[in-house]
Parts: structure tokens; C-alpha cells; sequence
């Protein structure tokens, strides 16, 4: 097994002359020391099987799902045989183009990710690749000043704010999807659980700081997002070839989904790592759930009134799909 850090970036690593298959412990080991390390890594054209992915990902943790083509544009069913491409305004593919903004995995759940990977399948020729960046990297580089005024604020994070924000859908309300009343309360700056390094915990899910403003909150929000992704050396984008395996830390890095032309097929098979204790905020029946569920209703209303001229396949979606 060999790991190479990708050139002129704060993070990442490329690992070749491996199998997932028949990962021995040491080698586990070893991948997984890298994977602390360097946030990300490249396994380039490793074609790994549905079951690779599994096993692979199990050896982190629970899984929130496994080895399915739920971010992908077009199915792939059970015997191999695929559905048709999604159509651009179905829920799915909103879901799909809101995640071209920079998040960090399912901070809209009571558990936030641990990791996540995505295997390659098949990729449009423009487009359709996964951007990264290092957040740890990011939070070194504030200014005290900075670092001491967000030494101990938090956000909520909620993907209906983030759906409504960014691409305005407002997906129905429903307790047992995704798109739930819940928004879980979330501290700006992480401390990794396993390196100690703290990063800025981010994105597209974060809203609301309790304690300043809509407009401070949104501002700030916005700068320090900026300020991680202004130097290229914090911002790697990977463009696939069939066969690669992306696998990311969701607990330092940020990523996104870079556009493509939405009529041609993307498969990617995305398998995602639940976080242990340290990552979770609280449960809705929790009494502190309350707080949350109003900032995120309020929220709402306003997002309502301010998108109308920024409605889901306005914005986003065809700019995305024009570029190519
Ligand atoms: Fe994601």
C-alpha cells in the first residue's frame, strides 16, 4: 500500500497498490492514520464492489446507508439494470444540486456523519466531480481576533434551510425523512474527537447563531466560508474516472458537488458513516429540541418571503447545467 499527499495542498492523499477486500489489520492501520491525517483520500480506479464499500465503511462505524446510487441521477437497480435519469424537478434531484453548495454530512441529524465515500461509476465528460476543503487548515489561519469571537458560538443546522437558502426548495415537512422540524444546534469551531485539531464546523446546514442577529449570523457564517475556501491550497476538487473511490473525514473537511449537463448519467455509489457519541447534539424529544424547531420555523417564513424570485430550477439548477 502506497499513500502520496497530493501536491500543494494543506490535505489529501492518494493511496494505490491496495485492495479493500483483503485489507489486513495492519494495513487498516495504517489507512486509517492517513485518513486522520490528511482528511481525504484518492483511491484511484480501485473499482470496488458494493460489499468492498460495505465492509470497508463498517470498519469506521454504523452506517447511515451503504453502497447505494441515492445521490446519483440515475439508479442502479439490484440486477445491474438502470432506471431512467431523474428529472430535474423531482425531489431527489433538488436534494442532489443543493449539495453543490459546501456541507459537511448530515449535521441535520440528531448524529451528524463520521465519513462518507463515494465510488465512481459513470461521470459525465464536463463536470459531475466532488470539491473538498480543509476547514482544519482554515481555522489556523484566523486571526485571533476571529478565533476568540467564535471561541464559543454555535449554529443550527438544518437541510431545509439549506434546500430553501440555496436553491429555494421547500421540501414538505415529513418526521421521518430527511426533511424534518428539527434543527440541531452545532458549536462553530470542532474539536476532532480522534486528533484533538480544531477546524470550523460549517456549511450550508448552519444558520441562526444563537446570540447575534439573523443578518451578524448569515455574515458571519458567510465570511468564515470564504475565508476557508479563498486559498486554493484548502480547496481540492477531484474529477473522477470510473473505478475511483473518494473517501472523506466529515469531521474536518468540507466538500460539494461541482455541476454537470443533469441529462447525462452521473453514478456515483455513496455509502455513509454514522457518527459515534461525539457527534451528536441531542434527540427532538430532548426539551432543548424546542429551540431549534422555532429558529428553524422562523427561519422558514422569512426564507419564503425572500426567495420568490430565486425558486428551485431558477438559479442553481440551470446555471449549473448552462455552463456546459
Ligand atoms: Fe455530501
Amino acid at each position: 500500500m502506497k499513500i502520496t499527499p497530493v501536491k500543494n495542498k494543506t490535505f489529501g492523499a492518494v493511496v494505490t497498490d491496495v485492495k479493500l477486500g483483503g485489507l489486513s489489520d495492519n494495513e487498516f492501520v495504517a489507512m486509517e492514520a492517513a485518513f486522520l491525517e490528511y482528511g481525504f483520500l484518492v483511491f484511484p480506479e480501485l473499482f470496488p464492489s458494493n460489499e468492498d464499500c460495505i465492509a470497508f465503511g463498517k470498519r469506521f462505524g454504523e452506517l447511515e446507508f451503504a453502497a447505494t446510487s441515492v445521490l446519483s441521477n440515475q439508479d442502479v437497480n439490484d440486477d445491474g439494470s438502470r432506471g431512467e435519469i431523474l428529472d430535474i424537478d423531482s425531489q431527489r434531484m433538488r436534494m442532489i444540486i443543493g449539495n453543490e453548495a459546501w456541507h459537511t454530512d448530515s449535521t441535520y441529524k440528531p448524529h451528524s456523519s463520521k465519513c462518507a465515500m463515494l465510488a465512481a461509476v459513470e461521470i459525465p465528460e464536463h463536470g459531475g466531480g466532488t470539491a473538498l476543503a480543509d476547514t482544519r487548515s482554515g481555522y489556523a489561519a484566523l486571526d485571533q481576533a476571529t478565533k476568540k469571537r467564535i471561541a464559543d458560538l454555535s449554529a443550527y443546522h438544518s437541510n431545509r434551510y439549506s434546500q430553501a437558502n440555496d436553491v429555494g426548495d421547500f421540501p414538505v415537512e415529513q418526521a421521518d425523512t430527511i426533511y424534518h422540524g428539527e434543527a440541531y444546534l452545532r458549536p462553530l469551531v470542532k474539536v476532532h474527537p480522534q486528533t484533538g485539531i480544531k477546524n470550523l464546523f460549517i456549511g450550508r446546514h448552519a444558520f441562526a447563531i444563537p446570540g447575534l442577529t439573523r443578518d451578524e449570523s448569515g455574515a458571519l457564517l458567510r465570511s468564515l466560508l470564504d475565508f476557508v475556501v479563498s486559498d486554493e491550497a484548502r480547496v481540492y476538487e477531484h474529477s473522477y474516472r470510473p473505478g475511483d473511490l473518494l473517501f472523506w473525514d466529515n469531521r474536518s473537511l468540507l466538500h460539494c458537488a461541482l455541476p454537470y449537463d443533469y441529462s447525462k448519467s452521473r453514478i456515483v455509489i455513496g455509502t455513509r458513516v454514522a457518527g459515534d457519541e461525539t457527534e451528536f447534539a441531542y434527540n427532538p424529544s430532548d426539551p432543548e429540541a424546542e429551540a431549534g424547531r422555532q429558529a428553524l420555523a422562523d427561519e422558514l417564513v422569512l426564507l419564503h418571503q425572500e426567495t420568490t424570485d430565486r425558486r428551485y430550477k431558477a438559479t442553481t439548477a440551470s446555471s449549473g447545467a448552462a455552463a456546459f
